[in-house]
């Protein structure tokens, strides 16, 4: 009987078609100039223009900053805050876009707090209030950044990625309108479908996991798991695509409510060393760290296995959680993620090992079975080939 806070945003409008009521929710919350964060190539994407012309006919003042790249750096940030000077100019942030996009807008909506650099605002609960509200449009069916209190960095020169976190980022309102990720390529829909798969499996396994934030995570396992194939295989497929957007939103509210571990811990450092996406650096250690896990928590992999439709009669606990790695594996395997083509030596496992150990010990802290150096590198040796 645990005590527990739970957060999310104050209202998440869902539905096809959704984001064109945009200027509707912008009228509703009183704003009469906001900044429109967007991803740069969305603009071309008629669905953004269209939410644009009735910004326009609504006679809705606003400014759009689309100069956001995938995963955006400490200087950039710091650059946007400064340029923008959000809490004089605008009373109101919109984020349309994926992660990157997302998390930028966030840091924008509470930069009247942040004095000095967004350096220094690394870590837990460091901005203590907003300036503006929030409007929400993700984009992707992944990240999650549209309910959580988290905005992750990049600093290009020492090599890692970490969160900002403070309650005052999670998103006043939500728009999650699966039309606007139908055209997504099925390589971005795999690796941002793992990435909150790993939201949700990483929530319900881990130290701060709580009953509420449970039952999120394991319908959004049961989601994932469920529709990820199908919309891989079919971007089209409006079903799915619906249902993954649900799924990917309850594992950013697990988040919100718990917290990501292992896999998370360790993809930041390999993300950063190869300069590949955050889906696709989870995607790569799932499993391992799954794996590595059980040992554990063995009773909360049997719950999975149930959530996964895995058939399990007549198994032993034990083979019940072997299945949930194996059947990890093959959901990974199933979308087309793949380990080849990456360079590691013994040199590459000991840098990426303690980035992990010097850097990421807030996630770390939350895995349910303690990961220590050698552990690491060990996860990171099997996960990439090596062993
Ligand atoms: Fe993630």
């Amino acid at each position: 009987m645990k005590d527990f806070i739970f957060k999310m945003p104050r209202k998440i409008e869902i539905g096809f078609s959704k984001s064109r009521d945009l200027s509707k929710i912008i009228k509703e919350m009183k704003l009469n100039k906001v900044l429109i964060v967007v991803d740069c190539n969305l603009k071309k994407i008629g669905i953004v223009d269209q939410m644009f012309n009735n910004l326009k006919k609504e006679n809705i003042s606003f400014i759009v900053f689309d100069n956001i790249k995938n995963e955006p750096t400490i200087a950039e940030i710091d650059r946007a805050i400064n340029d923008l000077n959000v809490a004089s100019n605008f009373d109101g942030v919109v984020g349309i876009g994926g992660g990157s996009t997302i998390d930028v807008a966030k840091l924008l909506a509470v930069s009247g707090s942040i004095k000095g650099s967004i350096r220094d605002y690394l870590e837990i609960n460091l901005i203590k209030e907003s300036s503006v509200p929030t409007i929400i449009v993700p984009t992707t069916s992944g990240t999650g950044a549209e309910v959580t209190p988290n905005a992750i960095v990049k600093d290009p020169v020492e090599g890692w990625k970490k969160g900002v976190v403070s309650s005052c980022l999670i998103p006043d309102r939500v728009i999650l309108d699966p039309e606007l990720t139908i055209s997504l390529p099925p390589k971005i829909t795999a690796e941002t479908g793992i990435d909150a798969f790993t939201h949700a499996i990483e929530c319900f396994i881990c130290k701060k996991s709580n009953p509420m934030s449970d039952l999120f995570a394991l319908d959004s396992m049961r989601l994932i798991n469920k529709y990820l194939r199908r919309v891989v295989r079919n971007g089209s497929d409006k079903e799915a695509r619906y249902y993954m957007a649900l799924g990917s939103l309850y594992g950013g509210i697990a988040i919100t409510n718990s917290g990501t571990g292992g896999v998370h811990a360790l993809a930041y450092p390999l993300g950063g060393k190869y300069n590949i996406s955050h889906g696709l650096s989870n995607s790569i250690l799932l499993a391992e760290v799954m794996e590595f896990n059980t040992k554990a928590v063995p009773e909360k992999f049997i719950k999975v296995a149930d959530v996964m439709e895995i058939e399990t009669t007549n198994f032993t606990k034990e083979e019940i959680v072997k299945s949930v790695v194996d059947e990890i594996r093959k959901l990974v395997n199933d979308v087309g993620i793949s380990i080849e083509g990456f360079e590691v030596s013994e040199k590459v496992l000991d840098n990426l090992a303690t980035l992990a150990m010097s850097e990421q010990q807030r996630l770390l802290k939350n895995n349910p079975r303690p990961i220590s150096y050698e552990d690491a590198r060990q996860i990171y040796k099997k996960s990439l080939g090596l062993a």
